[in-house]
């Protein structure tokens, strides 16, 4: 065990408020029960309103990916031309799980640290179809960067009106702006370990009543992750399997904690500690991997110097009690990522400064003691507009 306590800077799990860990021992209920429906109904009326949408919201217990899956099966028919617009490890998943199944999948992907180009977007869509559904990561934590879902929503209901919407919105969803109803996105997936500060284990997926008419005639081979299925569970009060019932006692505080923060609050803060991890790592040298416009206020990439060793550097953070993130798929030991979502405040970014500024230091390279928290500070109250 480390000595000292953890700065847990990954892009989810990510660290859970002492309520929300503590919510995870109750007893267990029935999922069966009065209870359990009590329960579930109020976590979804919730969800409902941080996912911005009148549209059902059901929760599948999986991993994100398995809530990916269930966007897929659902309502999609092997066969269907599907546009999978990547622009990362995470984007590139989304459109192997739709291929996996059977869709004729076109993939249009961006250059890495790139988000999705609306008008490039446009052209693939005219350039093909007629599409059954179009892919689209809303968040690329591989890479850093948040996609403009509006101005790409817009392009693909102008060029393929009937085509459904499916968002990957895992790891920003609760964190950035983010409108599912106002946008006109049919399906919008996302993760408990990410901005909800819960444990892994949950998949929320909100669903357009456009996709419900889609699920009664689609042809994918289903099981667990039929959300008709679990449609029909949710009227009723409960989910199809048993869900994992510790985790929703979790949501359940974790969504009390963001409602006293209120969402504007919520997307204010991640602004601010976005903006001051870019400015602090720069300031120690580090060059970022997103374009500076679509850069994510949920994680950060930075590129690893050829002359940093990256083994010491990391061994040194952890020694710290700061951990990161690696790079992944192509970006595997090339960059490395720091995590800056759900229970996060600008003093935990400021503590991973020093400890970068500290190891950076013990490792010999010029940094300007306290420089990087100076910068990551005054970015943040800019943010906040609390700068002098
Ligand atoms: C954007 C995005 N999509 C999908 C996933 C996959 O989620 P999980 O690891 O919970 O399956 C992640 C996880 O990091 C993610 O960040």
């Amino acid at each position: 065990m480390n000595r000292f306590e953890a700065n847990l800077r990954i892009p989810g799990p990510t660290s859970l408020p002492d309520a929300v860990r503590e919510a995870g021992a109750r007893q267990m209920v029935n999922h069966r029960g009065p209870e359990f429906a009590v329960l579930q109904n109020s976590i979804i009326a919730r969800l409902k309103t941080f996912y911005k949408t009148q549209n059902d919201v059901l929760i599948v217990t999986a991993a994100g990916t398995g809530g990916l899956e269930s966007a897929i099966v659902s309502f999609l028919s092997p066969g269907d031309k599907v546009l999978a617009v990547t622009i990362g490890t995470f984007g590139d998943r989304f459109a192997k799980i739709a291929s996996t199944y059977g869709a004729d999948v076109t993939r249009l992907a961006f250059e890495l640290g790139k988000a999705a180009a609306p008008e490039k977007v446009r052209e693939a869509l005219k350039a093909g179809g007629p599409w059954k559904a179009v892919l689209m990561t809303q968040n690329e934590t591989s890479t850093a960067v948040t996609n403009p879902i509006e101005a790409l929503a817009k392009v693909a209901h102008e060029e393929a009106p009937d085509a459904l919407i499916l968002v990957d919105a895992i790891s920003g969803l609760g964190a950035v702006p983010f409108e599912t109803d106002a946008w006109g996105l049919d399906v919008v997936v996302s993760g408990s370990q990410k901005a909800w500060m819960v444990a892994p284990g949950l998949s929320f997926v909100a669903v357009s009543p456009r996709a419900w008419e889609a699920a009664a005639v689609a042809k994918m081979p289903k099981f667990y992750f039929d959300l008709l299925a679990h449609k029909t569970s949710a009227e009723a009060g409960q989910t199809p399997w048993t869900p994992a019932v510790a985790v929703m006692f979790q949501l359940d505080v974790a969504l009390q904690l963001m409602e006293q923060e209120t969402l504007a609050e919520i997307w204010k803060r991640h602004a601010a500690v976005g903006a001051a991890v870019r400015a602090g790592l720069q300031t120690l040298g580090f060059k970022l991997l997103a374009d500076p416009k679509y850069a994510s206020d949920t994680v950060t990439g930075a590129w690893i110097p050829e002359d940093l060793d990256w083994k010491a550097f990391n061994g040194k953070l952890r020694k710290y009690g700061l951990i990161v993130a690696g790079g992944q798929g192509a970006l595997k030991g090339k960059i490395f990522r720091i995590g800056h979502l759900g229970h996060v405040t600008i003093p935990n970014i400021l503590n991973a400064m020093a400890v970068l500024e500290q190891t950076l230091i013990e490792l010999d390279r010029p940094v300007t003691p306290g420089a990087a928290v100076a910068a990551a500070q005054v970015a943040a109250l800019k943010s906040l507009g609390l700068a002098r």
